[in-house]
């Protein structure tokens, strides 16, 4: 059964990878030119992507890479956010953020792991903290766990709405990169 859910997660990320060389096929184009003009773009152009997430439907999620990582982009519906903010902190295993815009030491409140303002976006590096599988629940339709968040099949770790670890053996919520909004509906990650 393990080795079902390894093969599963694998393919999930072989499509994710996929997908996120079609998405880049047009600045491969470029790179040629813009290597000439400019080395430093190069490294520029991979410490940083920027996402379109206009047509993300409220309740759906996307996966882009960064920096050969997958990201989770999740349109967050009220209920979600909702149940994420009335959890009692003492209920975490993690009691901390993991957020790149919060202090080390910040506990772990949903309003530490979104921007202010923009809750209704949660970003969050996929990749589960225990042995590093690709939790489910990016597709409407997949199992997203008990808490409605992602759940790990690998081992059986559910995280909650906010990204947080609830149950399972992972110890730590998904970590929160850094991300800037552009625009109405761009996100900047990196
Ligand atoms: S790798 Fe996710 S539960 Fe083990």
């Amino acid at each position: 059964m393990a080795h079902d859910a390894g093969d599963a997660n694998r393919r999930d990320f072989l499509m994710v990878a996929s997908g996120a060389f079609l998405a880049v096929g047009g600045a491969a184009a470029l790179w040629p030119l813009i290597d000439q003009m400019n080395p430093d773009a190069g490294a520029q152009a991979l410490a940083s992507i920027d996402v379109d997430v206009s047509s993300l439907a409220e309740g759906a999620a996307m996966t882009v890479m960064w920096r050969g990582k997958p990201v989770f982009i999740r349109h967050r519906t009220t209920a979600e956010i909702e149940a994420a903010r009335t959890v009692s902190l003492d209920e975490l295993p993690d009691g901390y953020a993991r957020s790149a815009f919060a202090d080390d030491d910040a506990p772990a409140s949903d309003e530490n792991r979104v921007k202010s303002g923009e809750e209704k976006w949660l970003v969050l590096i996929g990749i589960c903290t225990h042995l590093g599988c690709i939790p489910k629940g990016q597709r409407l339709g997949d199992n997203r766990g008990e808490f409605k968040g992602w759940f790990c099949p690998c081992h059986g770790s559910h995280y909650d709405t906010s990204g947080r670890i609830r149950k399972g053996p992972a110890a730590e919520n998904l970590p929160v990169p850094p991300y800037t909004f552009s625009g109405d509906a761009r996100i900047t990650i990196g």
